[in-house]
């Protein structure tokens, strides 16, 4: 028999653990065919942000743990470079995937692409066209090195075009691209928990509001962070509101001001394992986040998104009407949840595929080394 596939499975932060599960259960079903390795990078490395979810997810542990911990952008993006060079130069896998849009994503895919090891990126073609955003510069860099362009919408697809990056039908390299719409590889993750989903959560009564907030760009600006906070603790008068707190976000809220959260009733807890948060998306009314995975996640289980942002990358869910953005407009913010809470929207189009997205990655991989 041919030699296997090695797949490297680059992970780090939060969500790539969600996403990678999905990745990785899709290759263990071909495993006649590949060899995976997973990789932590170690960006994230509280048990309640990282361990919790590979044992929920049922992901194997990481064969090399790289852990890079806290640091500054460059700081955390250049160890994982200088440490993942190595390990790629003693695996010798034939792919490397990483994940959205992290320091762990930007790293991973630049290490690989300086060796010529070809990379898929998972989630490509996200754009929210504000470059004051980490993440977007992340992304960004990413697609342009990568051989595999998973994206998981149409719109991804035509943001790819609209840079030059267009599909190549064989012959795959960072400069022939392989383009393709696959669906969101959350939905399959979503559909994957609600079958097996044993946690049981001790909900608030309804009607309440899930509530989180972690991006630098909210949480490093004290003016935007104090406006959307104000609109939190407003909202507390009116509104049961849960808020599963990041520890970005906690060390960057000063004493007086998580006080005064506390004290509106805002129920402050800390990061909450996937299943639980699940739990929680399903039992309530609206979901107000400035995450992208908890965006989809909501409109993955029919709850309206208010975004404390200027834009998102996941356009299609406004168009429809079912997600608003309300940058740091506190008063935009109350009256919208007030809104939704009477009239909620009430139709939500299929936008992120059918949940099949990563057996149809993996798939494209396979047929591209049987060529
Ligand atoms: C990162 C990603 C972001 C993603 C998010 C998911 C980048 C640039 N940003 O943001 O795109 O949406 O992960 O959560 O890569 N910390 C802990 N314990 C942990 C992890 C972090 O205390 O386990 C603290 C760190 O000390 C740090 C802060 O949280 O000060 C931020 O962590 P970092 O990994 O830099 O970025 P995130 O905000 O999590």
């Amino acid at each position: 028999m041919a030699s296997k596939i090695k797949v490297i499975n680059l992970v780090g932060a939060r969500p790539q653990f969600i996403k990678a599960s999905a990745f990785s259960r899709a290759l263990n079903a071909r495993s006649s065919e590949f060899e995976e390795v997973i990789v932590h990078s170690g960006q994230h490395y509280d048990e309640n942000m990282s361990d919790v979810f590979f044992s929920e997810l049922g992901i194997d542990p990481p064969k090399y743990h790289l852990s890079i911990g806290s640091g500054k952008h460059g700081a955390q993006t250049g160890l994982i470079l200088k440490r993942f060079e190595e390990v790629l130069e003693s695996e010798k896998p034939d792919v490397v995937v990483v994940y959205g849009d992290t320091n762990t994503t930007i790293a991973g895919a630049l290490a690989a692409a300086k060796l010529n090891i070809p990379v898929a990126h998972v989630e490509a073609g996200l754009r929210s066209f504000n470059s004051e955003m980490p993440e977007e510069i992340n992304r960004k860099m990413t697609d342009h090195m990568s051989t595999w362009l998973f994206c998981p919408t149409d719109t991804a697809v035509k943001l790819l075009r609209d840079e030059g990056i267009s599909h190549h039908n064989k012959d795959n390299t960072p400069n022939r691209p392989y383009v393709v719409n696959t669906g969101d590889i959350m939905l399959d993750v979503a559909l994957w928990t609600s079958k097996t989903n044993q946690v049981k959560v001790d909900l608030p009564e309804k009607p309440y509001v899930l509530f989180t907030l972690h991006r630098n760009f909210n949480t490093d600006n004290p003016e935007r962070l104090r406006n959307i906070l104000d609109a939190i603790i407003e909202l507390g008068q009116t509104t049961k509101v849960v808020f599963p707190m990041h520890p970005r976000t906690a060390k960057a809220i000063p004493p007086n001001l998580m006080e005064e959260l506390k004290d509106s009733g805002c129920k402050v807890l800390d990061p909450l394992s996937y299943m639980t948060l699940m739990s929680y998306v399903k039992g309530a009314s609206i979901v107000i986040t400035d995450s992208g995975g908890l965006q989809k996640e909501a409109y993955f289980f029919e709850k309206p998104v208010i975004i404390p942002r200027p834009e998102t990358e996941w356009t299609g869910m406004i168009s429809v009407g079912c997600a608003k953005t309300v940058d740091d407009d506190g008063d935009l913010l109350v009256s919208t949840v007030q809104q939704w809470i009477e009239n909620p929207p009430k139709e939500f189009p299929e936008l992120y595929g059918k949940g099949e997205s990563a057996v149809t990655m993996v798939d494209i991989i396979a047929r591209h080394f049987k060529k």
